[in-house]
């Protein structure tokens, strides 16, 4: 139904678009796989009517598309799920769905829109309250309503810009039956992930994109996870690190009956005991929101604890300071890493230095060596293959994965006894959540207690020894790897 011929758009310093030929089937759910940057976004919003390309032609139907505005690519039948939702938070359901409704001049009838939202939302299970205000839905709701908003419209070709960035893995697998339903009921569908097992299951055809150019296109049945990260990357791509055995140490981070209150005051962490030994990569698994986070800033000395301890091999490090608990020899990669783990308009080098400008080896007297830290900072740069321009370059303009990078290579290069990772690889191309997975694993391997706590449970099957299931600020379960499954962690995660 859609072609997209020979697209080529550029932006300042940028070929976004290089020559991109897309065709898109009625009925087929059509998935467009690339790393941050590859130019999927670009390419719909060229669909859309956002950007104007500088070649190339779209043709609907095998009718040449004149689309300049959005209203004009809603009028031909296209339907866009934006990454960033473009709602009204103070109008109810209804009212965004109604908004920007001409119906002949009259004024829209609210009750025959609510009427046909309830219909639209039986039939392709989008449970959604028309008269509740968009600002009392959670995000996975407000995605619903952009897509009722969009089939309403009669949409037969729905883009979908990184759709399950914001979902659960309990409601991605829904949200799948719903997204099947709409393509087996003749829609086209564009896919946006970069999500490798999300594309194998949803889609009927994959295209790849790296560097704003087609580098693949295939379907499930042909493909598999290391042959599309290949394409994504353009060089072969270890997806789980490589293990070796390691005899595990003492236990050198004990978590003993902790209970921590969250930002709402409630007790966010609820009795949780947890052990990790030298040498041991315990992964916590859970749907974000069940105690995780405040688990580990009350571990990092950033949040308070109400009661029970937290031991450090042989000293206590309960609700120290967090300059003092590092001192001990813990460390920490948060979640919100520009709010909390590097300073966006410090340098390179003035970030790697956050944790230890006042020892000895880089401070006398007061004065910092600035030679001693320029080539320690060159050193790690080279070492975690962190790309900036320079040492120099403000931290800010380097992109998420080599943000993480650079904090992976401060935490570690003092070979903590303790490492506690939040969410390692999120918002990461797949060639840095390598390095930085096989970064983990040497550091098990050097001896560290290494704490992951990540809701990617492709990342946690491959890194830990053991896991933990989080719910509910408890830990529900903690499973040898070996009896750790996507299933099984599913379940434990939902409360089961
Ligand atoms: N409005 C814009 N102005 C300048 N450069 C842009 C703009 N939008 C995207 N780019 C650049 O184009 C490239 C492709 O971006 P995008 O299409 O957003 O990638 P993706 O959606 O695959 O992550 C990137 O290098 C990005 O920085
Ligand atoms: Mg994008």
């Amino acid at each position: 139904m859609l072609e997209m011929r020979g697209i080529t758009k550029r932006f300042p310093g940028v070929l976004a678009n290089d020559d991109v030929t897309l065709d898109v089937r009625a009925g087929e759910v059509h998935a467009l796989l690339g790393e941050n940057g590859a130019g999927k976004s670009t390419l719909m919003k060229i669909l859309f009517g956002l950007y104007r390309p500088e070649e190339g032609e779209v043709l609907l139907d095998g009718q040449p598309l004149a689309i300049d505005s959005p209203a004009a690519a809603i009028q031909a039948g296209i339907g866009m799920i934006h990454q960033h939702f473009m709602l009204v938070p103070t109008l109810t359901v209804t009212e965004n769905v109604a908004l920007g409704l001409k119906e002949a001049g009259r004024k829209t009838d609210l009750t025959v829109v609510a009427d046909r939202i309830r219909e639209l939302a039986d039939e392709f299970g989008l449970q959604v309250d028309p008269d509740a205000y968009l600002w009392q839905l959670a995000v996975g709701e407000r995605q619903r309503v952009e897509i009722l908003k969009a089939l309403y419209r009669d949409a037969r070709l729905l883009v979908l810009d990184e759709p399950t960035a914001v979902l659960t893995p309990r409601e991605v697998d829904d949200f799948f039956v719903t997204l099947r339903k709409l393509a087996d009921d003749g829609r086209g569908l564009i896919f946006i992930s970069h999500k490798l097992h999300e594309v194998l299951a949803l889609s009927d055809r994959i295209t790849v994109l790296r560097h704003g150019r087609i580098t693949g296109q295939t379907t499930p049945a042909e493909t598999s996870r290391e042959q599309l990260a290949e394409m994504m990357v353009g060089r072969e791509v270890r997806l789980a690190p490589d293990k070796p055995e390691v005899n595990t140490s003492d236990v050198r981070l004990r978590v003993s009956d902790l209970q921590v209150l969250g930002d709402r005051g409630t007790h966010a962490v609820d009795g949780v005991d947890l052990e990790v030994r030298g040498g041991e990569i315990v992964g916590v698994a859970g749907v974000s929101g069940n105690g995780q986070r405040e688990l580990a800033e009350a571990i990092a000395g950033l949040r308070a604890v109400s009661t029970g301890s937290v031991h450090l091999d042989d000293g206590e490090i309960t609700d120290l300071p967090p300059k003092a608990a590092r001192d001990a020899g813990l460390a920490y990669v948060p979640e919100e890493r520009m709010r909390d783990g590097a300073i966006g308009e410090f340098s390179v080098t003035e970030n790697l230095m956050l944790i230890d400008h006042a020892s000895e080896e880089f401070a006398d007297r007061g004065f910092l060596k600035l030679g001693a830290l320029r080539t320690r900072a060159e050193d790690l740069v080279e070492r975690f293959a962190v790309k900036t321009p320079s040492i120099e370059t403000s931290t800010r303009s380097l992109s998420g994965g080599n943000i993480q990078k650079l904090i992976m290579a401060r935490e570690l290069s003092c070979d903590p006894a303790v490492l506690v990772v939040a969410q390692p690889t999120r918002g990461v191309d797949i060639g840095a959540a390598e390095y930085i997975h096989e970064r983990l694993v040497a550091q098990r391997e050097a001896g560290t207690a290494i704490l992951v706590i990540s809701e990617d449970l492709d990342e946690v099957l491959g890194l830990a020894d053991r896991v933990a299931v989080m719910f509910e600020g408890r830990i529900a379960a903690i499973l040898d790897r070996d009896e750790a499954t996507v299933e099984r962690l599913g379940l434990l995660m939902a409360g089961a």
